[in-house]
């Protein structure tokens, strides 16, 4: 490896004074590559990330772990909502990738694809029910445009009904879906949808009528906090969809693939829907890949409209590969029962430090390893997010809640690791208290 390179543009030489590539990692100091980004990619970010103390940029990454590229390590306790659920770089996966590329590429996504095929049949055989088909997209936001003009296309009735604080993604229908905060600015969006407060059955009862295609929700909502619903919810969303001929869309982009201690977080209702959306994690977070998995009579639609959503880089073959080789790994015998294993060593944790710090912890959802850290006042998210990052440890405050904690380690996290992060947390609580009764404000509400 040569000199690093001092500017943007210059030429790194290698042994002998051969121009070689820059290093991917670290051809810049941190501080420099902050500055760039704030002046080329997004200033507004980088004004955040620097209120929060978290203006860190991920370098080298195994695991669990991440290092900035100052060389400080972090527990990554976000895993971007799941896309790290097997940790960053999964060996399974990165090999599968690695020896794909000597055969495969993207594929053409209006011809046929061996690799779509074989991953649609091997989700076919592990999503509930008679799920049977699946359509491929880059991205969860696309994947549930998809479901939902599917369920428009299926029904052939407009309305949409989902839940206030729920978050769909960013395109269209996911947007329209989605909450108020992130559309205001762009209204009027899709005409149709409703939306009713998550887990109250009278509300959805009182929502979908004759002209409802589609009820969707986030199986457990995790920007809205990571909400538990009550036993009886699903089953009775169930009925009451059956009953007005409305289809069940259900969101497990980041509840789905092994995350709630089950392989799909909706297996604790014995519910099953029409629709189940994947993504994130989907394929390793090596590969971007989501999915739309149906059930058979749904596809009558599609059957009759074969070209009606079309996306060049939905279900690329690479990224099929990554999949398959993920989907392997969270079907290991015991992978499951690891995942429910390290919650209830958080869980533990939670409790004592809520006894150490009863004026500042509420207290904390959990399925798995899906977990909310709740602290007493919404002001003091924020904080704890700066203080975790303080303290080696990557995790946010939930948009809609910023009380609520997001604490999403990779599934694969080992009994030290938890440990350590529940020993970060002792000390980020000790800094929170430390900043309220300095009368420090949050460094930033959103
Ligand atoms: C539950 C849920 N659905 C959909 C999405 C959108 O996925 P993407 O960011 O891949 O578009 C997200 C993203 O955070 C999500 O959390």
């Amino acid at each position: 490896m040569g000199e690093p390179a001092k500017a943007p543009g210059d030429i790194v030489r290698g042994p002998g004074g051969a121009a070689c590539p820059q290093p991917l990692l670290g051809a810049k100091p941190q501080a420099s590559v902050v500055e760039d980004f704030a002046r080329y990619v997004s200033p507004g970010r980088v004004e955040v990330y620097r209120a929060l103390g978290f203006d860190a940029v991920p370098g080298r990454r195994e695991g669990v772990y991440v290092w900035d590229l100052d060389g400080r390590r972090y527990i990554n306790c976000r895993s971007s909502g799941g896309v790290f659920n097997l940790g960053h770089r999964p060996p399974a996966v990165v090999n599968a990738l690695k020896e794909a590329l000597d055969v495969l590429d993207i594929g053409d996504h209006m011809l046929l694809s061996e690799q779509r095929a074989r991953l649609a049949a091997r989700l076919a055989e592990l999503t509930p029910g008679d799920i049977t088909y699946s359509f491929f997209t880059p991205s969860g936001g696309e994947a549930c445009d998809v479901a939902i003009k599917l369920a428009r296309g299926y029904t052939g009735r407009p309305g949409v009904v989902s839940a206030i604080d729920g978050y769909h993604g960013h395109t269209g229908f996911a947007l329209s879906a989605g909450d108020t905060r992130f559309k205001r600015h762009f209204e009027p969006l899709m005409p149709g949808f409703t939306q009713v407060p998550f887990g109250d059955i009278d509300a959805v009862r009182r929502a979908v009528d004759e002209t409802t295609a589609a009820v969707i929700f986030e199986t457990i909502p995790a920007t809205a906090g990571i909400i538990i619903p009550p036993d009886d919810f699903y089953p009775a969303v169930r009925k009451i969809c059956d009953s007005r001929g409305a289809l069940l869309i259900l969101d497990e982009v980041q509840a789905g693939l092994g995350r709630t201690g089950r392989l799909w977080a909706i297996d604790e209702w014995g519910v099953v829907p029409d629709i189940l959306v994947l993504g994130k994690g989907m394929s390793g977070g090596v590969y971007p890949l989501s999915a739309v998995c149906y059930r058979e009579h749904v596809d009558e639609f599609f059957k009759r409209n074969p070209f009606v959503h079309l996306t060049s880089f939905g279900g690329a073959d690479l990224g099929c590969v990554c999949a398959l080789a993920m989907l392997d790994e969270i079907c290991r015998p015991g992978f499951l029962d690891h995942v429910e294993e390290m919650g209830v060593r958080f869980e533990r944790g939670f409790a004592r430090l809520k006894e150490k710090h009863p004026e500042t912890v509420a207290g904390w959802r959990r399925r798995g390893l899906m977990m909310a850290f709740e602290l007493a006042e919404d002001k003091l998210g924020p904080m704890m997010t700066y203080a975790l990052g303080k303290n080696g440890v990557i995790a946010v405050f939930s948009d809609f809640r910023p009380r609520a904690m997001q604490i999403m380690p990779p599934l694969i996290i080992q009994p030290a690791e938890v440990d350590e992060v529940l020993d970060a947390m002792d000390r980020a609580l000790d800094l929170v208290e430390g900043m309220v009764a300095a009368g420090v404000p949050a460094p930033y509400i959103p």
